[in-house]
């Protein structure tokens, strides 16, 4: 069963981001030289997703804009003979096909999920969430599709968090069968700390199979009232049986404003052209600092 389309929820308010979030999307904040969504969005086309389907709320046309062609821009820029540029602003606009579906009402990522239906149809897809940038040599989300291969269930890519912070994530209970593949036992959105005794947290990156929609039909509002993809996965591991893999990678949570400053940092370190530079300033900076004390 191949997977070919990514369903990117953008629908959310970006309130932990004011005010800089008022006008423009949290998703097209910039990381060093582009927005966040097309950090996502780089890593699903690296895995072999041809489709994109963002499920977007008013207020977010700046996001269908950027991966749509711009006949004035590319014009103006061959014109003027700009033509790094240009090729820079054709890779995003050939990047890959995206079409939108509207969440109407906020009613959680299990909703924003169950809108694609018509979208998605009766096939295997991907779900990966904009607040969570993964650095990888391998694409987090190509490494969950070999797991999903073998086992043809669906896959929630986790790592390993402090204790005392599980209750910001969904929160797996399994049995590794596999180097750094669980069969899981219990998922549950956001518990209590003290009240599991996983650390494995759930990150932004789903492969689910189309049952997924029949245990949204019948997941309740849970945690905050809101729709939860946790609590229909639950449904689907007593249905079918699911898996989570501990991906390789480093994981940015670029929706809080301390991760998404450690993000920047980490891609500009990384930049083919900027991290010399950039790499040498912060060093001057640190001893800059130490010299002080
Ligand atoms: C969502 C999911 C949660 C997951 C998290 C990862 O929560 O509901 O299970 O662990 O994303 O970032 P949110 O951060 O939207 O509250």
């Amino acid at each position: 069963m191949q997977v070919k389309k990514a369903v990117v929820p953008v629908a959310g308010l970006g309130t932990r981001f004011l005010p800089a979030t008022k006008v423009i999307p949290k998703e097209m904040l910039t990381v060093v030289d582009r927005p966040t969504i097309q950090y996502i969005v780089e890593e699903v086309v690296a895995s072999g997703i041809t489709e994109v389907v963002l499920v977007t709320a008013s207020g977010k046309s700046a996001i269908e804009d950027h991966f749509d062609y711009s006949f004035e821009l590319e014009s103006f820029l061959a014109q003027k003979g700009k033509l790094d540029l240009l090729k820079e602003v054709r890779h995003i606009s050939r990047l890959i096909d995206v079409v939108s579906v509207r969440q109407k009402e906020p009613l959680g990522l299990g909703h924003a999920v169950k809108v694609t239906r018509d979208v998605v149809g009766d096939h295997p897809f991907v779900v990966s969430l904009g607040d969570d940038l993964v650095d990888a040599g391998t694409p987090c989300v190509f490494q969950m599709l070999k797991v999903f291969e073998k086992y043809q269930e669906a896959v929630v890519a986790v790592q390993e968090v402090p204790d005392d912070q599980v209750d910001r994530y969904g929160i797996v209970e399994g049995e590794e069968v596999e180097e750094g593949v669980f069969k899981v036992h219990r998922m549950v959105e956001k518990p209590a700390v003290g009240t599991t005794r996983s650390n494995l947290a759930v990150i932004g990156r789903y492969i689910l199979r189309p049952e997924i929609f029949d245990c949204l039909d019948r997941t309740l509002p849970g945690i905050g009232g809101e729709i939860q993809l946790t609590d229909a996965l639950d449904i689907l591991r007593k249905e079918r049986g699911i898996y989570a893999y501990k991906f390789k990678g480093k994981r940015f949570d670029a929706g809080d404003k301390l991760g998404y400053l450690k993000a920047t940092v980490n891609y500009a370190i990384s930049h083919p052209s900027l991290g010399g530079p950039f790499l040498s300033y912060l060093r001057e900076l640190l001893k800059n600092m130490d010299n002080k004390d």
